[in-house]
């Protein structure tokens, strides 16, 4: 939905301190006077950045900074350095957030060209962390700007070429390194795209990213990558036909027509696997008549933050290459009270014939997601599925804001995809299904209800998913916390986070 700024990433070589550009940056590993690198520029700069080191407290902690101007001691106008912390601490996914915070400074001070000083880990890890620092400098200069109107939020990046030099001495680079790193650059620009675009799917206002249109935005995914996706949107009356009446309860109350979105990819070769990602897609979450309280519900459009990273998802996938067969699902519908509106007590039929009593209205993703998993089950039939949703309030409860709870009964699909996720560094921890919460959902009057007790309330969601799941290999993701954020960090600015993106990209794709 925003234009997407480009800059030019290369990977290069050359002296670090003769580089005539804007910016050069380095990150340093903990105390900057045991840092060759630090040394070195301190030393072209005739000890002027230990000066300021020292009187700046900087100490090489994560998250510090350091910009220096060099008035002329060397070309480049700036020096910019990155606290990284302790190397034995470092994952290769916080490159991130050390070009974004470079990118970042480099805006605020109008600069244009940046050297960026690879940091030394390893031959093996050159090329992974070529690609996560083209993703942070994408991913740190993300805005959502469209709503804003003064000057200043309506200027463009001052930021144009972002150099990755090799080292700080400019040892030379072969042909083959040059290839592979513009094919990490290309990966990492493809990624950090889909991941900003989910963003601002997330970030629109509930208004706007209606049902219809998250599905327009799948169809216009397909139409980009005409020949491998393929979008189906059904409307209410399909839905009905297929019996989806979970699904349809929940979008009942509003006046804006659910949408099921189907999004297919087919690999050339014959496919390896079939896999389904299923995003829950809720654009407004009132509540219902379980209505939730105003501070409760005031950031209740980032509900369909699943639907946005598996629509989004898919983008990337169709770019990259996939030897999968793979589906996109999400159930769009909004939450609202009405006349029309579900209600507490009503009965409901879902797609596979089960019914549910509703205690509780604001607990419909579950319900819009039980009839998408019966959808992937029995039209789909794929060896594998996930969901990701925006589930449970009790999941941040019970891991924080910034952790995504899995659930699985399938021990090496869930262990696979634990391991995609630590190597994207999306946070993601599992939680059981405990098997005896299950009393929770029994009914008098219908085959279960849709909520349980307080107590393993993320658990208990699982569990209702997990009746519709069946035998088909399943893995929930509730990212309820780390969907969005308030507390920004340099390759996450506040709002929508575009969680999930990353890994489904990751898991999917060739390599
Ligand atoms: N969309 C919410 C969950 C949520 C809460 C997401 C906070 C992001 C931030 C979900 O539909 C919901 O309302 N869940 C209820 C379930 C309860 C009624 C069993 C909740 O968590 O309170
Ligand atoms: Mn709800
Ligand atoms: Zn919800």
């Amino acid at each position: 939905m925003e234009a997407k700024a480009g800059f030019e990433i290369t990977l290069t070589s050359g002296a670090a301190w003769q580089q005539g550009v804007d910016v050069v940056a380095f990150a340093t590993f903990g105390d900057p006077a045991k840092d060759p690198v630090f040394k070195s520029a301190d030393q072209a700069l005739g000890g002027a950045l230990a000066e300021v080191a020292v009187s700046e407290s900087f100490e090489g902690k994560a998250g510090q900074s350091l910009v220096l101007y060099t008035q002329k001691k060397i070309p480049a106008k700036r020096v910019v350095v990155i606290g990284a912390g302790a190397r034995g601490d470092f994952a290769s996914s916080n490159m991130r957030d050390i070009t974004a915070a470079i990118a970042q400074i480099a805006n605020k001070t109008l600069s244009a060209t940046v050297a960026f000083v690879m940091p030394q880990l390893g031959a093996n890890r050159e090329m992974t962390l070529v690609q996560l620092a083209a993703e942070g400098i994408y991913l740190g200069t993300y805005k959502f700007g469209r709503y804003l109107t003064s000057e200043e939020a309506k200027r463009s990046h001052s930021l144009k070429s972002f150099a990755l030099l090799r080292d700080a001495k400019g040892g030379k680079i072969g042909a083959a390194q040059q290839r592979q790193g513009a094919a990490a650059i290309a990966r990492g620009t493809t990624i950090a795209a889909a991941v900003n675009h989910a963003r601002d799917l997330i970030n629109e206002p509930p208004a706007i990213a209606t049902p219809a249109a998250l599905a327009a935005d799948a169809q216009a995914i397909a139409k980009k990558h005409k020949g491998t996706i393929t979008t189906t949107v059904l409307d209410a009356k399909k839905c009905a036909e297929l019996g989806m009446g979970m699904f349809l309860a929940v979008g009942q109350g509003s006046d804006q027509e659910p949408r099921f979105i189907h999004m297919t990819y087919k690999p050339a070769k014959k496919p390896k696997k079939k896999v389904c990602f299923i995003g829950k897609g809720v654009t407004f979450d009132s509540g219902g008549y379980s209505l939730k309280p105003s501070n409760a519900m005031e950031d209740m459009k980032i509900d369909m933050s699943g639907a946005a990273a598996v629509i989004s998802a898919m983008d990337a996938i169709a770019t990259l290459g996939s030897e999968f067969e793979v589906h996109a699902l999400a159930a769009c519908c909004e939450n609202l009270v009405s006349g029309r509106a579900y209600k507490l007590g009503d009965v409901l039929k879902s797609m596979d014939g089960t019914t549910v009593e509703i205690n509780n209205t604001d607990a419909e993703g579950r319900l819009t997601l039980g009839d998408a998993i019966t959808y992937a089950r029995t039209k789909i039939q794929p060896d594998e599925m996930f969901d990701f949703a925006t589930l449970t309030g009790a999941c941040m409860v019970a891991l924080g804001p910034y952790t995504a709870g899995v659930f699985s009964d399938h021990e090496p699909l869930v262990r696979n995809w634990l391991a995609v996720a630590e190597r994207t560094g999306e946070d993601m921890w599992r939680l059981p299904l405990t098997a005896r919460l299950r009393e929770q959902l029994k009914s008098p009057i219908a085959d279960m209800r849709n909520t349980g007790d307080r107590f393993g309330g993320a658990i208990t969601a699982g569990l209702f998913l997990k009746t519709f799941a069946k035998d088909t290999p399943w893995v929930h993701v509730d990212i309820a916390g780390p969907a969005s954020i308030s507390s920004p960090r340099p390759s996450q600015p506040k709002g929508g986070t575009g969680y999930a993106v990353s890994t489904i990209v990751e898991y999917a794709s060739k390599a």
